[in-house]
């Protein structure tokens, strides 16, 4: 425990233990993980023709909506080179390669990739998708890049990828049940691993978090306050398609998942309750007059935010994307 008030250099430095303790707690060796290929038809065989054929009809009476979600999903999971870029600019970390920071953030992008590798190859060979649409949208993704006001500040950035990663295993468990209840097992397996790595990448990045409260209470809470005021973003939400002006694609696709329950304002609200009392919140000592407003004002923002939920309708226009045809 660090006794005086420390900077963030310090309180990173402080942690390297910590993140390698976690890292093999969280994350997975390279033999122990699942590869797309274990999950999807095998090329070399000779009924790969005819599992394919299955899997077209299986896909075949996934709604649109769902669909849609989907490929949103999908191009979001294919924006990483962003993802792992905004980590490595983080202020405050070891650079040194070999320092447990930087590795967890190699292990997590490697862990990442494989699920636009799966989701993609999936959409690929159900036939149902525009292929060309797609990758042009997760080509302007990357290309645009994402504004999540973390100002490359630690503490606020891991406030945003404990909520962001609590977020996505949410939206591919939900995926998944609904990929069930429409008849495609194989789908509905697929979101499911993708959905336990996301669970697995929460809880890593949830324990940085209550170890960065324990040394620098204060200004962890004030760190937590200011990325709510701001609200988080979904790290998509560039997202556009080709002939489209940017911000249109991205409110159609949140709008689909909306829509069919896959995430909501209320799961917004939700998982920001978790948050306040897995950092135990109320219990938090050491907090100068800011962070004690801080404080209050973040134990009394579910309640208020679900006040607002509630009222909010689920979107119904439909909307053509142009990746499905
Ligand atoms: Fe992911
Ligand atoms: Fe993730």
């Amino acid at each position: 425990m660090i006794t005086a008030i420390a900077s963030r250099v310090e309180v990173m430095k402080w942690m390297e233990d910590f993140v390698h303790e976690k890292m093999t707690e969280f994350l997975k060796s390279v033999e122990d993980s699942w590869q797309p290929a274990d999950l999807l038809p095998d090329a070399r065989m000779e009924n790969f023709f005819e599992e394919v054929k299955n899997l077209q009809e299986r896909a075949r009476d996934l709604s649109y909506d769902l669909l849609a979600v989907l490929v949103g999903d999908t191009i979001t999971e294919e924006a990483l080179p962003t993802y792992e870029s905004w980590l490595m600019s983080i202020k405050d970390l070891p650079t040194n390669e070999e320092s447990p920071w930087m590795k967890w953030n190699r292990a997590w992008t490697a862990e990442e990739n494989r699920h636009g590798d799966l989701l993609n190859k999936y959409l690929y060979l159900t036939g149902r998708i525009n292929m060309r649409e797609m990758e042009a949208s997760t080509q302007y993704l990357i290309a645009d890049g994402f504004d999540l006001q973390t100002d490359n500040d630690p503490y606020r950035a891991f406030v945003y990828t404990s909520f962001q990663e609590t977020a996505t295993n949410l939206s591919h468990r939900r995926v998944a049940q609904i990929a069930k209840k429409q008849g495609d097992g194989m789908l509905a397996k697929l979101c499911g691993y993708v959905a336990s790595d996301e669970a697995r990448h929460a809880k890593a990045y949830k324990a940085f978090v209550g170890k960065i409260f324990e040394a620098d209470p204060n200004e962890m809470m004030l760190a937590f306050e200011d990325m709510m005021r701001k609200k988080i973003v979904m790290p998509a939400h560039y997202m556009r398609e080709l002939g489209v002006d940017m911000g249109k694609t991205f409110g159609h696709f949140t709008d689909a998942a909306q829509r069919i329950n896959v995430y909501t304002a209320l799961d917004y609200t939700d998982i920001l309750r978790d948050l306040v009392k897995e950092w135990k919140l109320e219990t938090v000592t050491n907090l100068n007059d800011a962070g004690e407003r801080a404080r209050d004002y973040l134990t009394a923002l579910p309640d208020r935010l679900k006040r607002v939920a509630e009222r909010m309708k689920a979107p119904q226009l439909e909307y053509k994307f142009r990746w499905i045809d």
